[in-house]
């Protein structure tokens, strides 16, 4: 599991010795090369008033780059201002033929977030990404890569018990993946933590209900609202390490579990993970997805840095291969820039998402060379080891690097 505290803030990478042993794993089978593709919105739906579930349709001939796994996440992209903007957003939904939903929660002064809230309507064409992520059951971990291969294992398994915490927005890969287990196995259970300020802030509160009336001795929702009374105090109040632990043993049967999703901010969902591991829950069985990497200093999207090209200025040689094509681009030394911000000046299809390190979309593999990776909070200790990289991350050290997008 990637870890997210400053020990992994930064990495020194080289390209990898590959070995016979390397194996492909849930991290893998939920990657897959991302590309963009125009979608028509089909629906727009009001979740609260700061939240809108948003359908596109899939065409036919576009089915296979969008089918999904149940909490995987979709990027789009849009030119906002004269700005080319590009978000990740959870899938919501169970898959369905012909249609994929996301959630978008708009974040104070989020560009994109904004504009879907305000502008987005029915007719709409976006730029939308093949799917992509890979918080998803481990039960996809066997090279399950087809929602209904993921179905069918599911249905196999015996008796499977889930967790999930999840805050504020972070219930919108949860829900999808709590739909889809309990759909699949009669012998499947869900508990969900929700965390949110207060009632209005709920998102999908009916269909909670609704999968609560369908489900209701195998699913269980606990509310939690940070600044809103519940009858039980257990219920209201900020999260800290002591309410948790009160709810680790008063409300679920933590002891008992096959696998745990955490979904939200980074302090939550890195309190979850600690108090876990102190409760000896191996790390195989927590999968998390962060909103921010909650380092405020890190500007988000730092892509398409203007750099200072002089001829006689020291530089990198930095080469990748995207589509089947080969780029290279030379990357002044004093700049320090990423591969991704560098690819981006010969490449504007180069893909990326985030560019803070949590989405995994610009996702490559060192070939040669050395980097500095400042940040990862994407990656899985199987594919750093296989010698994977995030671009948007990745600093080079040595005169020249060759990165592949395909691999
Ligand atoms: S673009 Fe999201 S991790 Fe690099």
């Amino acid at each position: 599991m990637t870890d997210l505290l400053p020990v992994a803030a930064s990495v020194e990478t080289a390209a990898p010795v590959e070995t016979a042993a390397s194996v492909e794993t849930a991290a893998a089978a939920g990657r897959r090369r991302a590309s963009f593709n125009p979608l028509v919105v089909a629906d727009v739906r009001r979740l609260t008033a700061d939240a809108i579930e948003v359908t596109f349709e899939v065409p036919e001939d576009l089915a296979a780059q969008y089918d999904y796994i149940p909490g995987q996440y979709v990027a789009l992209r849009a030119t906002i201002d004269g700005q080319d903007v590009r978000r990740s957003y959870s899938i919501c939904a169970e898959p369905q033929p012909g249609e994929i939903r996301i959630a978008i929660k708009r974040d104070l002064g989020g560009i994109f977030s904004t504009y879907a809230n305000e502008s987005l309507r029915r007719g709409d064409v976006v730029q939308v990404m093949s799917p992509q992520g890979a918080f998803i059951s481990r039960h996809a971990m066997t090279g399950l890569n087809h929602p209904d291969e993921l179905q069918a294992e599911l249905a196999r398994t015996a008796a499977t018990s889930f967790v999930a915490f999840a805050a504020g927005s972070g219930i919108t890969p949860v829900i999808a993946i709590a739909k889809t287990a309990l759909a699949a196995s009669p012998s499947t259970r869900f508990d969900l933590v929700y965390v949110n300020k207060a009632a209005m802030d709920v998102m999908f509160l009916e269909e909670l209900a609704d999968l609560k009336d369908r489900y209701p001795a195998r699913l269980a929702v606990h509310h939690v609202l940070t600044r809103e009374q519940r009858i039980s105090p257990l219920m209201t109040g900020r999260i800290d390490a002591e309410k948790l632990a009160a709810i680790f043993s008063t409300v679920l049967q933590a002891d008992d579990v096959d696998e745990w999703f955490l979904c939200g901010p980074f302090e939550l969902v890195q309190l979850c993970r600690d108090t876990l591991t102190a409760r000896g829950v191996p790390d195989d069985k927590v999968r998390y997805e962060l909103f921010t990497t909650g380092d405020p200093k890190k500007p988000e999207g730092n892509i398409g840095r203007p750099v200072l090209l002089d001829e006689s200025a020291k530089s990198v040689e930095i080469t990748f291969r995207l589509d089947g094509r080969q780029g290279t681009v030379a990357s002044p030394v004093h700049a320090q820039e990423s591969i991704l911000n560098a690819a981006l000046r010969v490449r504007p299809d180069v893909p990326f998402a985030c560019a803070g390190g949590v989405c995994g979309t610009c996702r490559a593999k060192l070939i040669s060379g050395t980097v500095q990776m400042s940040e990862n909070y994407a990656l899985e200790p199987d594919e750093i080891a296989r010698g994977f990289v995030l671009t948007c991350q990745s600093h080079p050290t040595s005169d020249t690097v060759n990165v592949d997008y395909d691999a």
